[in-house]
């Protein structure tokens, strides 16, 4: 079976995994890769609704209830996109996967980090990114970045600096436990020198 390359951007709001997907797309195009670029939650017209109750419902989602939401946007996104995209040999650029849940529904939010991760493990029947790519930044950088471009938070951006502060921490330990899997690069550096660092880890899975 052809495969292609599944490849994960994580890091906190405002760490630039937007520009770098986009770097990302432009640098795979132009070697004539067919290039999928997605995110979580959201990827899909089930996952857009989906998104708009996790990220802009109005009052407390009790702990277990977000993170089945994240984990069902997640379902339907693996089944009907990732999945078929992969076997057609597609390099899939996916904003946040499994991570995600585990750092801010688990560490965020302290459900059990291995319960949050074994739900998701279940609603993608076990698919791993081959490479993950973290941006990490210091919460108050971040925040200052996300104060120049937003006029509104959505409800997990809302959230108290520790609840950050938190994420990242769980981020760096995920990193920490399978560097074969992650790159960690410091997400403070000019975009361009970010973007060349991905691209010289990426090549030889390509
Ligand atoms: P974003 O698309 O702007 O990154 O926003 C998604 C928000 O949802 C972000 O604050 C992180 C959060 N999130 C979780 O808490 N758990 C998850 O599993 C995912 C995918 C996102």
């Amino acid at each position: 079976m052809s495969r292609g390359l599944f490849v994960t951007l994580e890091g906190g709001d405002g760490s630039g995994k937007t520009t770098q997907a986009e770097l990302l797309r432009e640098w795979l195009a132009g070697r004539g890769r067919e290039v999928v670029r997605t995110r979580e939650p959201g990827g899909t017209e089930v996952g857009v609704e989906v998104r708009e109750i996790v990220l802009h419902h109005r009052g407390d989602i009790a702990p277990r209830a977000e993170a089945l939401l994240y984990a069902a946007d997640r379902a339907h996104h693996v089944a009907t996109l990732v999945r078929p995209a992969l076997e057609r040999g597609a390099v899939v650029l996916q904003d946040r996967y499994i991570d995600s849940s585990v750092a801010y529904q688990g560490a965020g939010r302290v459900l059990d980090a291995r319960e949050v991760r074994a739900l998701s493990e279940w609603a993608t029947e076990d698919l791993k990114p081959d490479l993950t790519v973290l941006l990490d930044l210091d919460p108050e950088t971040a925040r200052t970045r996300l104060d120049a471009s937003r006029t509104r938070y959505d409800r997990l951006e809302a959230e108290a600096s520790e609840f950050h502060a938190r994420v990242r921490e769980a981020y760096l330990g995920l990193a920490r436990d399978e560097p074969e899997r992650f790159l960690v690069v410091d997400a403070a550096l000019p975009a361009g020198e970010i973007a060349a660092l991905i691209r010289a880890r990426l090549e030889p899975l390509l």
